[in-house]
Parts: structure tokens; C-alpha cells; sequence
């Protein structure tokens, strides 16, 4: 396979994934499977760096990868395994905490919202070390492009820049992998709070559109997501968030401009507009929520794809860790 290699990953830390993730992730990775070598991952070391339920944590394994394939990732031509099947990625963490500045990983914002927010000391030394788990994730697999949100960017540069220290102190080691960023309207923002993105971890789950939400429930989330005292159906972040955060939705599930919505739209209210957000995502989500449900039904053959995927993923990263530890001595 000589077509270029990327990887992405999602922990599984809730039951379903959100409009933001099927936009920001599935969607796009959807459609680079044939271009490009996929590598798709299940984070599910990352998902314990904050506290978890045992249990609840090996459901919503299984319930992402059935995801994964529901949505459109397809086993047969992408490689789809659980991250704590593969042990060189907790392997390669360790060998790059000892190339990573204290200083270097401190400076990580993601860090530094989520402990300011629970306090130093609710923080994890995981979740402190969590982007350098992430840099082995893509450095193990010769990576070229990682698809991500732009919330994710600092931490590819991380990957970056160890994979350049690493290449240089030890000798060429490790391809210098891109993050392929996606354009503004990838982000998707809370329907309740639409100034805040849409987050597995939010507080309330009024403005979030989970994948498996049933159809009436995705249309009332809509029906009731906070807009504007205006009436026109116009892209302006600073002052119409609500509006312009269904019409990136829109225009992700449709596949059109926003700039054709905008015209669309023109003259007519929020009621009309809606109720067309609402049947587009209940079309694009109803199909991959059946699907889902009938995946659940056999976890035997869903355990049989993840263990396949993750033999091919083992090898790979046997044979860079095997160079890595050659590299450095161990
Ligand atoms: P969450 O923030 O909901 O916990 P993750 O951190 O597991 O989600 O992110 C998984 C993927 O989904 C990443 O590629 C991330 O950039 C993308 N993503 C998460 N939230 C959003 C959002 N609100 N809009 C667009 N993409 C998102
Ligand atoms: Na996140």
C-alpha cells in the first residue's frame, strides 16, 4: 500500500458521539479512505487519564467502534483497532516523556484549560502526559497527515516537534507528520450555548445532537436551539452564533456552501430553516443509528473486525518500536 498514511483517533469517554465529532472527524474521514492509507484508532488510554467506570469504559469501546463502522469507516480498506490492543503505543509514550521538555508540555493549552477548571490536583500526571501518548499514536504508524479539529493542533505540532528531536538526536527514525486542520465551519458549537463547542463533557445534554439520539429527539433539540431576535439566515459568528452554527451543520450534512444556504434561506424565518436542519441530520443520522443497533446485536463479530485491524496494527508498530528501541539503545 504506497498511498499516504494518515491517523486519527476519538476516546471512547461517552456512549455516543455528537454532530461535532461526526462533522469534525467521521465525515471527513469518511471520505479519505480510498486516497489515503487510514489508519483509525479507539483512544481508549487517553479515556483513563480522567476518572472512569470500568464497565462504562469497555461498553463505550465497543459502542465507538460500532460507530466507526456505522458511520462509513469501512474495516475492509481501513484499519480500525483499539489503542490498549497495540502495547508499543504505551511503550513509545514512555521512551518520548524522556525527550520532552516539562516546560514543553506545560505550555499545552488543553492541558491547561481542563486543570484549571477541576484544579491542579483533580489534573492526572495522564492527563499532564497525554500528548505525548497522543505524538507515539502518530509517530508509531510513519503518519503523514492527521486529520483533527483545530482544538487537536498544538499537540500535532508536539508530534512534530519530538519526531524532529528524536530524528535528530538518535538518527532518522520517525516521519514529520502534518495536521490537516479543518476549515472554520468543521467546528461545530453547543445548540444551547452556541458560543461553546459542542463537547462530550458538557454539562447538559439539551444542546448536544448525539449520533444515537432517536429521530423526534434530534428534531426537538433543534426546533429549540437557541438563535437570535432577528429573522435573517445569515453566517455571522460574533453576532449571530445560534444561526450560523445550524448553518455550518447544515451545510456540512447537505454538502453545499453556506454562501447557496444564505441564498436559499433569504426572506424566509427560522421556523422553515429548522425543520430543514432537523430532516437533514435525521436523514444522515437514522440510517447509521439502525445500523448500530444491529452491529450491538452481534458484539462477537465486532470483536472479530477490531481483533483482525489490530493485527495489522501490531505489526506496524512492532517494527517502529523494534527500530526505536535500536535507535536509543535499549
Ligand atoms: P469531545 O471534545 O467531544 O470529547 P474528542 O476530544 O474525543 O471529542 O474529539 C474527537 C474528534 O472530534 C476530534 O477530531 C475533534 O477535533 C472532533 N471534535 C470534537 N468536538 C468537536 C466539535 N464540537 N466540532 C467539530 N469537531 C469536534
Ligand atoms: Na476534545
Amino acid at each position: 500500500n504506497d498511498k499516504p498514511r494518515i491517523f486519527s483517533g476519538i476516546q471512547p469517554s461517552a456512549d455516543s458521539l455528537h454532530i461535532g465529532n461526526y462533522i469534525g472527524a467521521l465525515q471527513q474521514w469518511e471520505s479519505m479512505q480510498d486516497d489515503y492509507d487510514a489508519i483509525f484508532c479507539i483512544v481508549d488510554l487517553h479515556a483513563i487519564t480522567v476518572p472512569q467506570d470500568p464497565k462504562a469504559l469497555r461498553d463505550a469501546t465497543r459502542t465507538l467502534a460500532v460507530q466507526y463502522i456505522a458511520a462509513g469507516i469501512d474495516p475492509a480498506r481501513s484499519t480500525m483497532f483499539v489503542q490498549s490492543q497495540v502495547p508499543a503505543h504505551a511503550q513509545l509514550a514512555w521512551i518520548l516523556n524522556g525527550i520532552t521538555g516539562f516546560g514543553e508540555a506545560g505550555r499545552m493549552t488543553q492541558f491547561k484549560d481542563k486543570s484549571a477548571r477541576n484544579g491542579a490536583d483533580a489534573a492526572s500526571v495522564g492527563l499532564f502526559t497525554y500528548p505525548v501518548l497522543m505524538a507515539a499514536d502518530i509517530l508509531l504508524y510513519d503518519t503523514e497527515l492527521v486529520p483533527v479539529g483545530d482544538d487537536q493542533k498544538q499537540h500535532v505540532e508536539l508530534a512534530r516537534d519530538l519526531a524532529q528531536r528524536f530524528n535528530s538526536r538518535f538518527g532518522e527514525t520517525f516521519v514529520v507528520p502534518k495536521p490537516q486542520i479543518q476549515k472554520e465551519t468543521a467546528r461545530i458549537y453547543d445548540l444551547q450555548i452556541p458560543t461553546a463547542k459542542m463537547s462530550k463533557s458538557a454539562a447538559t445534554d439539551s444542546g448536544i445532537v448525539w449520533m444515537l439520539d432517536e429521530p423526534a429527539v434530534i428534531a426537538k433539540k433543534i426546533r429549540s436551539a437557541v438563535t437570535d431576535t432577528g429573522r435573517e439566515v445569515r453566517f455571522d459568528r460574533g453576532e449571530k452564533p445560534g444561526v450560523s452554527n445550524l448553518l455550518a451543520i447544515l451545510s456540512a450534512f447537505r454538502g453545499v456552501p453556506i454562501a447557496t444556504l444564505e441564498a436559499e434561506y433569504e426572506g424566509r424565518g427560522y421556523g422553515d430553516f429548522k425543520r430543514d436542519v432537523a430532516d437533514a441530520v435525521v436523514d444522515a443520522f437514522g440510517p447509521i443509528r439502525e445500523r448500530t443497533l444491529e452491529l450491538q446485536a452481534d458484539p462477537a463479530e465486532v470483536d472479530r473486525i477490531l481483533t483482525t485491524s489490530a493485527q495489522r496494527a501490531h505489526d506496524l508498530a512492532s517494527a517502529k518500536l523494534a527500530q526505536v528501541h535500536e535507535a536509543v539503545g535499549l
